[in-house]
């Protein structure tokens, strides 16, 4: 049996994260849910948005669960997700989007962006002085290392061919130009019968708008990878359709690539896809691969018998859709 932490969090991640529950506790019975506190709610009842007992359960569990928080407006404030990622060493973020509605005028899409999710300018290192605000941004060869090699194996593994560093190391010579130089070395050393290439993120994102087949799998940096996964989760229909997995040696933890939507938050109608496909990654991970596919399975038949949710067009609330893809397991 396996133990999995889940942390709902604030606006729609208790709502799209109990559409996850329900559905991967139907898919199969090797697992068993604890609950944490993770946000606003911790941040009120104990003072802490990732309190220490948290975080013990998710060090504790075999993966976790996550929906998203929502950041106040605070200068003082470090978010938990960046702590949870760092504490726990979750150096790779792995970000699926596919494509799995037709949409007038829109190409399909179908890539892999992986992220470096440990440095860059996620570091919050950031000094004030009279003229202003200088941020601090941290690339180091052994995290360009890691995170190159882990897409290099997930480009195999994943049965993809073709890897893609995306960069701007025509400014950024010294840091961005460190990762470039790391991706051809490693390519070199351990991407055999791979094709590779690079290309400038600016770039970048005008062809994952307009020819999103140029890429299969990306590589690259936090920021950019940040946000280059909502770019292309735009394409494929929003960031409902957008999962994700934190990946270190030991720990990891899935969650949807958006955040706590307060816009839609409590209305009934996010998209409780990228929740769903992220349980369904984190399956995979922890060794569950027949359910894992049987959830994707599930999710791409209820959208090709056209239950759509109303962020497309369709008339489809987050707990109807769930019913459909619970229908089709
Ligand atoms: P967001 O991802 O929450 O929302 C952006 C837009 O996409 C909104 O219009 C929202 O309604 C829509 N959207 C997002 N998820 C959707 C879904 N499942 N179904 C349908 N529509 C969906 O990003 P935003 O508005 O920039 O940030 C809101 C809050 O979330 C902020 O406090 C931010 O700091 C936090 N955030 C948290 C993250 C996390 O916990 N991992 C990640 C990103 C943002
Ligand atoms: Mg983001």
């Amino acid at each position: 049996m396996k133990r999995i932490c889940v942390l709902a969090g604030d606006g729609i991640g208790p709502e799209v994260t109990e559409c996850a529950v329900r559905v991967v506790g139907e898919a199969t019975d090797q697992v068993e849910f604890v609950r944490a506190e993770i946000g606003q709610g911790a941040l009120s009842a104990k003072g802490d948005a990732l309190p220490e007992e948290t975080f013990a359960l998710m060090r504790s569990c075999d993966s976790s669960l996550f929906g998203a928080v929502t950041s106040p407006d605070r200068l003082d404030y470090v978010s938990p997700v960046l702590r949870f990622r760092k504490g726990l060493d979750l150096y790779a973020n792995v970000r699926p989007v596919r494509s799995l509605v037709e949409r007038p005028n829109r190409p399909p899409i179908d890539v892999v962006i992986v992220r470096e999710n440990t440095e860059g300018m996620y570091t919050q290192n950031e000094v004030f002085d009279d003229l202003g605000v200088t941020t601090m941004r941290k690339v180091t060869r052994r995290a360009c290392e890691r995170i190159v090699d882990f897409a290099i194996d997930l480009t195999r593994s994943s049965g993809r061919r073709r890897i893609t560093c995306v960069h701007k190391a025509n400014v950024l010579r010294g840091s961005d130009g460190l990762f470039l130089s790391v991706f051809r070395e490693r390519v070199g050393m351990l991407g055999k019968g791979l094709e590779s290439s690079d290309q400038l993120v600016d770039s970048a994102a005008l062809k994952l708008v307009t020819d999103p087949a140029t890429f299969d799998v990306i590589v690259t940096l936090n920021l950019y990878g940040d946000i280059l996964s909502d770019v292309a989760a735009g394409v494929a229909g929003g960031l409902g359709f957008a999962p994700s997995g934190n990946i270190g040696p030991k720990h990891s933890v899935f969650e949807p690539a958006h955040g706590s939507a307060p816009d839609i938050a409590g209305k009934g109608v996010a998209n409780p896809t990228a929740a769903i496909l992220a349980g369904a990654m984190m399956l995979r991970h922890i060794g569950l691969p027949g359910p894992a596919s049987r959830i994707d399975q599930a999710v791409a038949a209820t959208y090709a018998s056209g239950h759509l949710t109303v962020d497309i067009g369709g008339r489809h609330g987050s707990q109807s859709f769930t019913d459909h893809v619970l229908r089709h397991l």
